[in-house]
């Protein structure tokens, strides 16, 4: 076959991984089509990779299977972290992709530094500066997310003004080279400016924000891919990174307004951002209960609302919560499950969970539709939930979660809590839902609690 065919066949290769990444993007919206999704994109990406392999300009393949060796020696272990762990696994990946953008380009740069034109100088210029700043921003965002660095936003006094300097630095650079391209002493400089800049833009932001921030980076990191296709000239990656960016622009915007935070603050880190004191929380009493009487109220009730958060997914009390959800139906009880777009610690983390125990899709209720039910509801279930159900968010303006949509759980009329222990959630901040009149807490690990619940219930049934 000669080339002009070869190449033929590339271009619809990448045509059809374009088309399924697309497809993927819109499966992957909604539980049902979800699992189709994920195997639409891995086909498209493995499409892609096949066809780039077959490049007729390809002519090494030596490096290509050190790197491949590489790259498996590093995702195989990433793969298979802890389902709690995958935020920060994800921060980490687009480290990586960003790092491989920022440094092809860079390789891009003196490669071709003898015939490199000023519209290709400016292309690299932007890939690398935005690789470079989401490689060392989402390195900050993985580290502040398996708590090797402190989670609070780390501010000082005229901080914007120097992130802005800086970044307003990176530009002047790039602006220098595409004037003067050959000189090669401005574009080390450029590249570190730009790093400097990812971590000063990351640093600022406190540990209950991280969510919208990886998704930001995630967006970021999806623009220098699209970048590094005009680079090379390759149309699948452009397509590819675009889509990547724009979804994961997309979802930063719709996950701010579900916390109620500005855009703008997340965009640029410190900007505006009030500094609130955490306070100490002090040991106030709490009514608790057993399994028992846990399931004697379960069992009296018409309604119940579970509103599940990031202990479940620690327990993995899902498919106890599952068979909880069947027994009580069975029973003529109504349950749903209310879903809070933050619970957790990833974006549709109680969604996966409970997709995967097989709970009916129907049976969850996102916050604004579930949230005019709980003065309807006899009983809330909290399992391993805390801030997503604080009141602190819409009672104290001076609360680091002031502002944030929560779910109205203390409008139910009896409230019970699965926990371990009085400690905070994420925040760091006490929960006023706790020591309600109407609250119950239920001690212990979830899964196991939930299990000595549907035992009583079911002694209940063989009436023992
Ligand atoms: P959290 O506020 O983090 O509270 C989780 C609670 O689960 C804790 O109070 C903990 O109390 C309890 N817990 C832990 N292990 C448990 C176990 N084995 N059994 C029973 N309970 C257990 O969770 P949430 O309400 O889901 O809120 C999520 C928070 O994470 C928000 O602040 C959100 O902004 C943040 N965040 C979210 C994301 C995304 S995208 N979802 C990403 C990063 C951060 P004990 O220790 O007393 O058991």
């Amino acid at each position: 076959m000669n080339a002009a065919a070869i190449q033929q066949y590339l271009d619809f290769a990448y045509i059809a991984a374009v088309v399924l990444f697309i497809l993927a993007l819109k499966w992957l919206s909604s539980p049902v089509s979800a699992r189709r999704g994920v195997l639409a994109g891995e086909v498209a990406a493995g499409l892609a990779v096949v066809a780039t392999l077959y490049n007729p300009e390809l002519v090494a393949y030596k490096w290509i299977v050190i790197a491949l060796i590489i790259g498996a020696g590093i995702g195989i272990p990433l793969g298979m972290v802890k389902i709690t762990a995958v935020p920060q696994r994800t921060a980490l990946s687009h480290a990586f992709g960003a790092l491989s953008a920022a440094m092809i380009g860079i390789a891009e740069y003196y490669v071709g530094l003898s015939r490199i034109s000023r519209f290709e100088m400016g292309e690299i210029a932007m890939e690398v500066i935005i690789g470079s700043l989401t490689f060392t921003g989402s390195l900050i965002a993985a580290g502040k997310l398996q708590e090797l660095l402190p989670q609070r936003p780390i501010v000082y006094k005229g901080q914007n003004i120097v992130s802005l300097s800086v970044l307003g630095a990176a530009v002047l650079l790039a602006a220098a080279l595409v004037i003067h391209p050959e000189q090669t002493v401005l574009f080390p400089i450029m590249v570190i400016v730009a790093l400097l800049f990812g971590v000063m833009l990351v640093t600022p932001i406190g540990g209950a924000d991280m969510p919208t921030v990886i998704s930001l980076l995630n967006s970021y990191a999806g623009f220098s891919a699209a970048l590094l296709g005009f680079v090379l000239n390759s149309k699948v990656l452009i397509v590819a990174g675009a889509l990547d960016g724009s979804s994961g622009f997309i979802l930063s915007v719709i996950m701010c307004k579900a916390m109620n935070r500005s855009f703008t603050n997340v965009l640029f880190g410190a900007f505006g951002t009030v500094q609130v004191a955490v306070g100490k929380i002090e040991a106030r009493p709490v009514r608790s209960a057993s399994a028992e009487e846990a399931a004697e109220i379960l069992d009296a009730a018409r309604k119940v609302v579970i509103i599940p958060g990031y202990g479940m997914a620690v327990a993995q009390a899902q498919h106890k919560l599952r068979e909880l959800h069947d027994i009580l139906t069975k029973r003529g009880i109504d349950v749903s499950f209310a879903i809070h777009p933050v619970a957790g610690r990833m974006p549709g983390h109680m969604n996966v969970l409970l997709a995967e125990a097989d709970v009916p899709y129907d049976r969850l209720i996102e916050m604004d539709e579930i949230n005019p039910e709980f003065p309807r509801t006899d009983v809330v279930l909290v399992v391993g939930a805390n801030d997503v159900v604080n009141p602190a968010a819409r009672n104290d303006k001076n609360s680091p979660i002031a502002g944030m949509p929560i779910l109205n759980a203390s409008e139910a009329q009896t409230v019970m809590v699965i926990k371990r222990s009085m400690s905070p959630g994420f925040a760091g901040i006490d929960n006023e839902l706790y020591y309600l009149d109407k609250t119950l807490m239920l001690f212990g690990d979830a899964k196991n609690f939930v299990t000595s619940i549907i035992k009583e219930l079911n002694a209940v049934a063989a009436g023992t």
